[in-house]
């Protein structure tokens, strides 16, 4: 018997059924057997899922590009902190860092990097890969938020989506239980805290429908989003309550293993990923709790599109000698913008706090197409 599923059938014969998020909060984070706790190898070609980072280095280089612009509207501070949450192995900072350092000098000069990892041996990954960096200072790793001092831009891409959330249906909450040694599902009646978020946030579901509310989203983007000056940029699979309304994204949870889709959550605990679409409705009214402006929700493709566009995506092609080698990377950024690929899926909040909007609203991300509110 899978050792993870033990455990977890172990504390609920101890505390009665628990909750949806608890039982992923279990299946992804657990020290010793959760899925991100056990091994690095789910990311990449061979792994479950890849993200932007996996694809190409230009994800990073065009988003070192939009940073400097970031640092300059907040009017070239001395030190600026980017904090990346979830920052995986590192690949997407040590890129940023690359590129700064070779294209953006005095923005490198300000720069300190952030990287918040919760997963032990992402931990000891990022710090094999970020080695040089982190031994000048240049970097560091942590393993939970903490506030920073001073200018900040709050990086996360894949982050919202891997948070433990709850899932409603018209029965209620859902609780895992036990019955006769297998997980199964349980209702109770949704909380007066439930029902508030999805009288604000979402919708109620109806006809044997599922929702999910991440209010594990909702607060890690309360507690790092709270700073003197500076900017959130987040990047995930996601949904507004209009896209609700109008039916869309309702029962969003997946559990993926070897880039497919796998049945049930409830398989293999601990060897599949867990995510949820994230509802950037409710992220933007959290980063506005604390005085911060949420600037607009674009689509991934028409963010890169609109910092790359002036420069025909050169940070792409630079390292590219023979002409197959720029057909290759020609392909790897088709899959990053595209709508067929990454680029119509992944949506980008912006929000800011201490810039006039009219700086803002002229960021080269936000100038390509059209946009739609938070
Ligand atoms: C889907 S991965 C995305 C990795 C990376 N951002 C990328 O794009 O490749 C989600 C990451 O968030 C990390 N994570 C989840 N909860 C966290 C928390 N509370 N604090 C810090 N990191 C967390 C996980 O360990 C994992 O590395």
């Amino acid at each position: 018997m899978n050792a993870l599923r033990e455990k977890i059938v172990r504390e609920i014969r101890e505390r009665g059924p628990i909750p949806f998020s608890r039982y992923m909060e279990l299946c992804l984070y657990d020290p010793e057997l959760g899925y991100y706790s056990r091994h690095v190898e789910q990311f990449g070609k061979t792994g479950d899922f890849y993200t932007s980072s996996d694809v190409h280095a230009v994800f990073g280089r065009v988003m070192a590009r939009q940073f400097e612009e970031i640092w300059r509207i907040l009017g070239r501070p001395e030190k600026i902190t980017v904090k990346e949450l979830g920052p995986g192995r590192g690949l997407f900072a040590q890129d940023v860092l690359d590129w700064s350092e070779k294209k953006f000098p005095d923005f490198y000069d300000a720069l300190h990097y952030v990287l918040i990892e919760r997963s032990a041996p992402l931990c000891q990954r990022i710090a094999a890969n970020l080695k040089p960096r982190l031994k000048a200072g240049k970097a560091e790793v942590v393993a939970a938020y903490e506030r920073v001092a001073g200018v900040v831009i709050v990086f996360a891409n894949e982050f919202f989506d891997a948070l433990p959330v709850e899932i409603l249906s018209e029965r209620g909450s859902l609780r895992v239980d036990v019955r006769n040694g297998r997980l199964v599902e349980t209702w109770v009646p949704s909380s007066a805290e439930e029902l508030e978020f999805l009288d604000r946030y979402s919708v109620h579901p109806e006809n044997g429908e599922r929702l999910e509310i991440g209010f594990d989203a909702r607060s890690a983007m309360t507690q790092t989003a709270e700073f003197e000056k500076g900017f959130v940029v987040a990047i995930d699979y996601g949904y507004t309550r209009e896209e609700q309304l109008a039916g869309r994204h309702r029962g969003t949870l997946k559990a993926i293993r070897q880039h497919a889709v796998s049945m049930s959550p409830y398989e293999a605990p601990g060897e599949q990923d867990l995510t949820a679409d994230v509802n950037f409705t409710a992220l933007a009214a959290a980063v506005e709790k604390h005085g911060l402006r949420a600037e607009r929700l674009v689509t991934q493709s028409q963010f890169l599109m609109g910092i790359a566009e002036t420069n025909q995506f050169a940070d792409a092609f630079e390292d590219c000698r023979l002409p197959q080698e720029r057909t290759k990377v020609a392909l790897q950024l088709k899959h990053l913008v595209t709508p067929a690929g990454m680029g119509e899926s992944f949506h980008v909040l912006v929000a800011s706090k201490g810039v006039e909007l009219e700086r803002v609203s002229k960021l080269a991300g936000f100038s390509f197409g059209k946009s739609t509110p938070a």
